[in-house]
């Protein structure tokens, strides 16, 4: 692997940058604008936030409304992507575009997304394509989503659809992304659309995701046999607290819920690991997070070492692994360059002990409408301005750029590259 064939890039996903979407998500956040601005009074919220930044306490930072607009400021965030030293890019196409009504497909969508691949290449910039970034079309909510089991045919004509059509531009396709988070935190927590708080659905949505997942790459295999395609899993680093025994049980438990049980339901329905890294966790019984100085704005611990441990033992599936995603909320651009600095650096030292990584995107381009927490989480190598939609570089992105230049992937391979 040498430089040139590692990808170095950044990852948006449709919904939180494109704007003006009409799914069950957009339908959800006007109707709970008002209750999660209410809720955020008795949240903490890091004092610095942004300029152009909705407030966590105004109902405008729920409402994804004209997010980034991206979806009309493409061809502008890719420029910015190529003078970033980008040489691939992550994106999600939105099936709520594509497929407005059932078995109604809209040409129009389709050939924008055609257009976005397109302007990607022109820039040689691969692009990594995501089917299903979390929202659903109206008339799939109303079939009752992923819960009903009859809705896994409606994803694999979506995904040929899809494919057909992006098939001659696109090699990477990720099927679903994050199917545990979504089906734990809609249909176990009852936080997000459709806020069940019920095991059976929990259980039986994962069953259909994996259903779906196995279905689609069949399709994908079967119209284009040298496409690469995988799901972004979200993984996390476990370790037991040292004071009772119990918690090496726990650890176990942990590990094969988030990370393994997955992982081994889908491993030979996948050419490569997608691994999104977020979060590490010190297992007792309240699993609490490691215990870090560093936090990001969102609170969540920053701890860089536990992307080597988790890639040392994903060497065992004999997958290449991209990290789909990797990245936090820091308004201020303090911690940013140094977070992106310390995770590539383990990162190299993974592929030096023997793991097949074969890509890093950076989580996000953009700064970006974080789902239920709204504007304020600001993830971006580029910063929004919402009032006025400027876009502007954060120095952070520029050290990730001197990062990219003076990568020598080459050397770091284990017998000196491959
Ligand atoms: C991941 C999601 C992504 C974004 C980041 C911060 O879990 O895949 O859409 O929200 O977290």
């Amino acid at each position: 692997m040498n430089n040139e064939s590692f990808y170095w890039g950044a990852a948006t996903s449709s919904h939180q940058v494109e704007g003006n979407n009409h799914n069950d998500w957009s339908e959800w956040e006007k109707a709970n604008a008002d209750r999660l601005a209410n809720d955020a009074q008795k949240r903490q919220w890091p004092r610095h936030l942004s300029e152009g930044s909705p407030s966590p306490l105004e109902r405008s930072n729920y409402v994804s409304g004209r997010a980034c607009e991206h979806y009309t400021r493409f061809s502008e965030d890719f420029d910015i992507a190529k003078n970033l030293g980008h040489n691939a890019h992550r994106l999600s196409l939105e099936w709520s575009r594509i497929e407005p009504e059932e078995g109604v497909f809209n040409e129009e969508a389709i050939g924008h997304y055609r257009e976005v691949v397109q302007a990607l290449r022109a820039r040689g910039i691969e692009p990594f394509v995501t089917l299903w970034h979390w929202p659903l079309p109206l008339w799939l909510r109303d079939k009752g989503g992923w819960k009903n089991a009859d809705n896994v045919r409606y994803f694999v004509r979506y995904v040929e659809k899809a494919v057909s059509a992006l098939g001659p531009d696109v090699t990477f396709w990720i099927t679903l992304n994050e199917p545990l988070v979504y089906t734990k935190i809609s249909y176990l927590e009852g936080r997000w659309p459709p806020q069940e708080k019920s095991y059976i659905s929990y259980l039986r949505v994962s069953r259909n995701l994996i259903k779906a997942h196995k279905k689609a790459f069949g399709v994908i295999k079967r119209l284009q046999p040298a496409s690469q395609v995988g799901i972004a899993h979200n993984m996390s680093f476990f370790e037991a607290d040292k004071s009772h025994v119990i918690n090496g049980f726990l650890k176990w438990f942990g590990e094969w819920r988030k990370n393994f049980g997955f992982l081994n339901a889908i491993a030979d329905y996948q050419d490569f690991i997608g691994f999104n890294y977020y979060s590490s966790y010190v297992v007792n019984l309240n699993f609490d997070k490691v215990k870090t100085e560093q936090t990001t704005d969102m609170g969540w611990a920053i701890y860089p070492k536990g992307i080597y441990l988790m890639l040392t033992r994903l060497k065992k599936y004999r997958k290449p692994i991209y990290i789909t995603e990797n990245g936090l909320a820091d308004a201020k651009d303090e911690k940013r360059a140094q977070f992106i600095d310390e995770h590539i650096f383990w990162l190299k030292k993974a592929i030096a002990d023997g793991a097949d990584v074969r890509g890093y995107f950076y989580w996000s381009l953009l700064d970006n409408f974080e789902w239920s927490d709204g504007f304020w989480p600001r993830f971006g190598l580029v910063a929004i301005d919402y009032l006025t939609q400027e876009r502007s570089i954060r120095p952070s992105a520029l050290i990730y750029k001197s990062i990219i230049e003076k990568a020598d992937m080459r050397r770091v391979g284990p017998e000196g590259g491959k």
